[in-house]
């Protein structure tokens, strides 16, 4: 028997260490203003990119069916790749609804990649994975995939978000960290491998030493969603978005202004 449709009101949850998923918000609002929004920070597990890949397979399946629990979405979206490359099977398996992961944008870096060589800027977690050496092999065979993970550009966006200056040295340190690397001069596309950096690619670019192109997901997840929500109705009128935290501290209070501007006006905790 086909599943039921979902409630009108039953929102998509977007799920992220912390405001990374704000990258992956943004253009499924701009697709589907009418979505019903709950977007859930794994605050009290913030930074997941330090972490060992045994932490992030235990703590995000759990988490996530806490929240498909609580809020009853009709589509969960990790909007991290650390998780979505270490656990989106488990997750997957662990729910009865549509979980869509988020991973680094190798193919479309390699099918337009002029000079073969591209970067993967993620966390450190993410450049490790399996995942992306499938990646890689699958799409870049004929690439030099090279990687860097960034704790610190991680802290960075975090930070920026909540209204601290900004410090070009941050950027330029991360992109440096794949430019340095052998081939790197020849570097043409840039993955931003971590859904926290799209979130400040304008300063990326700013600080780069020579043009590159800035490449990630957050599109053509947008176009997933709606894809997979099909005829399934939105609410009438444009619905206010949740942002839940699994720990409210000092830090969330000053993130009110960015969460605003992503229509996310009020703010619990799990
Ligand atoms: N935004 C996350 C990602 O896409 C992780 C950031 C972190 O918690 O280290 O990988």
């Amino acid at each position: 028997m086909a599943d039921p449709a979902p409630a009108p009101d039953a929102p998509v949850l977007f799920f992220d260490s912390g405001v990374g998923g704000l990258s992956i918000l943004g253009p499924a609002r701009a697709l589907m203003p009418a979505m019903p929004v709950v977007y859930a920070a794994d605050s009290a597990g913030f930074p997941y990119g330090t972490k060992s890949e045994a932490e992030i397979a235990a703590r995000v399946p759990a988490l996530l069916g806490r929240l498909v629990e609580r809020y009853r979405p009709r589509i969960a979206v990790i909007a991290c790749n650390t998780a979505s490359t270490i656990a989106l099977a488990h997750v997957r398996a662990a729910l009865d609804i549509p979980v869509v992961g988020t991973v680094p944008a190798i193919k479309p870096a390699a099918l337009s990649s002029k000079t073969r060589v591209i970067g993967v800027l993620g966390t450190d977690a993410t450049v490790r994975q399996p995942y992306v050496d499938r990646l890689a092999a699958e799409h870049g065979a004929d690439c030099i995939v090279l990687r860097h993970g960034s704790a610190a550009l991680v802290a960075y966006v975090e930070a920026r978000l909540r209204g601290e200056p900004a410090d070009p040295a941050i950027p330029a340190g991360a992109l440096a960290g794949l430019l340095d690397q052998p081939g790197g001069e020849r570097m043409d596309m840039v993955v931003l491998a971590c859904t926290h950096f799209p979130l400040v690619e304008d300063e990326l670019a700013a600080a780069a030493p020579r043009p590159l192109t800035f490449l990630h997901g957050g599109a053509g997840i947008a176009r997933r969603i709606a894809w997979l929500n099909g005829d399934a109705p939105w609410p009438e009128g444009a619905p206010e978005g949740r942002a839940v935290f699994t720990r409210i501290d000092p830090w969330v209070e000053a993130l009110r202004p960015a969460l605003d501007r992503f229509g996310l006006r009020q703010i619990n905790a799990l």
